[in-house]
């Protein structure tokens, strides 16, 4: 193919450039490209952008030059070099990050978000698709539906892409043959109709030669179909989010002085007129818009997808997070719902471990409660798993620590995908994408008592509290809660014990010392202390708990002040030398597995509250420095 020296350079713009892209005439469709560099994603994606005319001259002289010296097309343009730059530094390591590429044609433009297909890039491939209007999965001709195919179109449909384009791909190399073609695509259509794919258009092409990517190709005249292009051109993208239900999730207050406050958010859904009656979440209290600024100053309405800033006619609580909607058609608010989460962190995601939840402008604390199934993304079947391990993906019961705004994700990417975000590490953890609301969690009311626990502390004469030691095996809390125990109760006040081992004979009888079940021994610990403490006890919490998260969450599950960190500060070999149980020895003896400290982490408390010196000081005089902690924080009076 020649080289139009005359084409239209303006088509490839850096990533944040859209080159006014929103003014094009049948809108801008977002389409992801799955398949690895072998199956001629590169090539595809180079062409695609080069016959749309979107290369510039001299970058077209400096591909026939490198196609030359470097190409696998003898002689001819190797479209797969134009992508070099990121796929160089994929192979190095540097950045694995989505590349976005924009190219246009007279009836619509186009944004590409090109990820890394292999397994450990999930990641990537999660966070370009969930941006996507359409994806292209590529198909060798030759291997057909591989593994990753499978995978691929998982995650398409998981992330709730309607549009899907599977190419196949090198039909030259087996001769442009039909019954090859075929087969191929009667595969495809069964895979897709266990996994149910929604639109689904099935071209064979060439990204070498360019069958069938902008026009029909002359070689495989048995295909009547549109070409890739076509289809990408004619997708319907009527825009679905105007005829939802007027929602404004708030991003920010604006409040430049006294006089003026004003909420600012994009327009997620329906439209938006002066004087609209909306319900504001989460309170469902209602008021009217009194005015709305648009991105070209004050209008009169606005609609899905504009910035815009908002007042109101009432002085209502509305911050950030809260979300504006239309009256009769609220969003469901929910603390408990069904979600599929892709795994993205080495960590294993842990039933009750508290993560940060970040869902557009709303976040919270979340915990996974029940590990539905993982979904097997070869066969898309359920399987049964305990813990969700790297790339996996997983129907998961979701509790939040307050109610959020939600919708199925299939309707609303805004109030229904959200990230999970490790606590400790700051890493993002997860993705999620959620499935409906549990009714559980609206059948279920917290019951308020008519005697306070400041009451009841105050009949027995102290504040109630929660002292929670931590430390390893044989560092001396046992120790330490039966002699403080011993003290307190001496000098008149109401306390209790909770024991590791104790409650492991009973309550947490089900479990044993995988991460997995200390989290969830933590997590039901905290909220016995917590049941404990309402009743107006100073409670000794004496658990190794060795992860920072769970002890945060038994924190948070405290008013301020009520929680105490003690960290018993014992050195793991005087803990061992010690071997109050035997336990170390059997541990070196290979007797005993995951043991804290030696085959399991124990993570030392950050900024504990209290820091004992277990291996320097008598139990004796540890127990006096707790007193007069509590003395001193007038939990028990002088
Ligand atoms: S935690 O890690 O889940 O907080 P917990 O405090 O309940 O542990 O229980 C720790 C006690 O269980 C230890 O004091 C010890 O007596 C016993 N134990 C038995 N196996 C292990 C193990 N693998 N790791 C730690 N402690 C163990």
């Amino acid at each position: 193919m020649g080289v139009d020296p005359e084409a239209d350079a303006s088509g490839i713009a850096r990533p944040g450039q859209t080159g006014g892209l929103d003014a094009a005439p049948g809108g801008v469709l977002r389409f992801l490209t799955c398949g690895s560099v072998d199956d001629g994603k590169s090539t595809l994606i180079g062409r695609l952008i080069h016959d749309c005319g979107g290369i510039p001259y001299d970058a077209v002289v400096a591909l026939a030059e490198d196609s030359r010296k470097f190409g696998t097309t003898g002689g001819g343009l190797d479209y797969a070099l134009l992508l070099d730059g990121l796929t160089a530094e994929r192979e190095q390591g540097i950045t694995i990050d989505v590349a976005y590429r924009y190219f246009a044609t007279t009836r619509r433009k186009f944004i590409v978000a090109d990820a890394p297909g292999h397994e450990q890039y999930t990641r990537n491939m999660v966070t370009a698709a969930s941006h996507c209007d359409a994806a292209i999965v590529l198909i060798d001709a030759r291997k057909g539906i591989l593994r990753q195919t499978r995978r691929h179109s998982s995650i398409v449909r998981l992330l709730g892409i309607r549009h899907v384009v599977i190419a196949i791909n090198k039909m030259d190399l087996v001769g442009y043959d039909q019954p090859v073609f075929d087969r191929i695509a009667a595969d495809y259509r069964a895979l897709a109709a266990r996994s149910d794919l929604a639109d689904i258009s099935i071209v064979p092409i060439s990204a070498v030669t360019g069958a069938n990517l902008t026009a029909s190709a002359i070689e495989m005249p048995w295909y009547r179909g549109p070409s890739i292009l076509q289809i990408l051109e004619s997708i319907d993208l009527h825009n679905d989010d105007l005829a939802k239900p007027f929602q404004l999730p708030i991003q920010i207050v604006i409040r430049p002085d006294q006089g003026f406050r004003g909420y600012a958010g994009t327009i997620a859904g329906g439209t938006l007129a002066e004087g609209d009656r909306v319900s504001v979440l989460p309170s469902g209290v209602q008021t009217t818009i009194a005015s709305i600024g648009g991105t070209d100053g004050p209008c009169q309405s606005a609609e899905a997808g504009d910035a815009v800033i908002v007042t109101l006619t009432d002085e209502i609580d509305v911050g950030r997070g809260s979300i504006l909607s239309s009256p009769d058609a609220a969003p469901e608010m929910s603390d408990q719902f069904a979600a599929d989460i892709v795994w993205f962190s080495n960590q294993p995601l842990l039933r009750g471990r508290p993560y940060l939840l970040q869902m557009g402008v709303q976040s919270c604390i979340a915990q996974i409660g029940d590990i539905k199934h993982v979904i097997d993304t070869e066969t898309f079947e359920p399987r049964s798993a305990k813990s969700i391990a790297i790339n996996a993906i997983a129907r998961c019961n979701l509790a939040t620590s307050k109610p959020l705004a939600i919708e199925p994700y299939t309707t609303s990417r805004e109030l229904g995908g959200f990230i999970l975000i490790d606590r400790t590490t700051n890493e993002t953890a997860g993705a999620g994408m959620i499935a409906y609301s549990l009714r559980r969690s609206q059948n279920v009311h917290w019951l308020g008592l008519g005697v306070s626990k400041e009451q009841r502390a105050l009949l027995k004469g102290q504040k109630a509290c929660c002292l929670w030691l931590t430390g390893l095996s044989g560092s001396g809390k046992s120790t330490i809660a039966v002699a403080l125990d011993k003290r307190l109760h001496g000098l008149g006040h109401h306390t209790c014990v909770l024991d590791g081992d104790n409650v492991r004979l009973g309550l947490n009888r089900d479990l044993g010392f995988t991460d997995a079940d200390r989290v969830e021994n933590i997590r039901r610990v905290a909220e016995v202390g917590r049941l404990m403490v309402d009743a107006g006890l100073i409670v000794i919490v004496s658990f190794i708990s060795p992860f920072q998260a769970e002890r945060q969450l038994a924190r948070e599950r405290f008013a301020p002040g009520e929680f105490l960190e003690i960290y018993v500060d014992t050195p793991l070999q005087i803990c061992e030398h010690r071997d109050p149980k035997g336990l170390y020895k059997k541990v070196r003896a290979g007797l005993i597995q995951n043991f804290t400290g030696i085959s399991s982490p124990y993570e030392p408390p950050q900024a504990p509250d209290l820091r004992l010196a277990g291996g320097e000081s008598t139990a004796d005089a540890l127990v006096e420095t707790v007193t007069e902690e509590l003395l001193r924080r007038q939990i028990i009076p002088s």
